[in-house]
């Protein structure tokens, strides 16, 4: 089978922009159609020379309202999990793989809805400039859809969390679990197992030096 050519003679990725000016861009976002029922785009948000850079996703319900990622339940998990693994807040930059809220209608709600192939796809073009502009020594990819815009579809993040994978895109990625996934534990005994488990993943990034 043919190799695939290396994403740094891939002429569609962009020269590295400023954060900000990438943040303008992406805020009339057309690629693909997840903008017209989405509030506005919601961009990454941290230091523009953060070491770390943690995907998620793409942004809930309240990230959609306010314009920043990682603000509703899922980021309240993230950044107390972050402060128990000895993170500090000034080297993390938040982002996530797609930067439109998929949802669907359920009587007055707004449910998440995963986003496909083709959104991630289109949508990684800010992701590349996010981290051409950052240079991160390390991203962490938090649960499926982030591994694989990150790495391709090899990862496994239940098989594969806690491990640090290279990625022709971000360089070295620590594969771990998206906090929403703690969140739908089915009771508080497995939801403090599965707390406890994320942590320990994010403890690796001291254990690797990267931090
Ligand atoms: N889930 C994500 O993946 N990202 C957010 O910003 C919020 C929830």
């Amino acid at each position: 089978m043919a190799k695939a050519a290396p994403r740094d003679a891939d002429k569609t990725r962009p020269a590295a922009p400023t954060l900000e000016a990438a943040r303008a861009d992406a805020a009339g976002c057309r690629r693909c159609a997840l903008w017209k029922r989405a509030t506005q785009t919601v961009f990454g948000f941290g230091p523009p020379r953060a070491p770390i850079v943690f995907v998620g996703e793409q942004p809930g319900d309240v990230e959609d309202r306010e314009g920043e990622p990682f603000v509703g339940p899922a980021g309240t998990l993230l950044r107390g999990s972050l402060a128990e693994a000895g993170l500090d807040p000034a080297d993390v930059y938040l982002t996530n793989a797609v930067k439109h809220f998929k949802w669907r209608e359920q009587g007055k709600r707004r449910i998440h809805e995963r986003p496909n192939r083709e959104e991630i796809l289109a949508c990684r073009f800010w992701l590349e400039q996010e981290l051409a502009a950052i240079r991160p020594r390390l991203v962490v990819a938090l649960g499926s859809t982030a591994a694989s815009a990150l790495v391709g579809s090899s990862v496994r993040v239940l098989r594969d969390r806690g491990t640090v994978v290279q990625s022709p895109l971000a360089g070295p990625v620590l594969i771990t679990v998206h906090p929403s996934s703690i969140l739908r534990a089915p009771d508080s005994a497995e939801r403090r197992r599965a707390r406890q488990a994320f942590v320990d993943d994010l403890r690796a990034i001291a254990r690797h030096g990267l931090k």
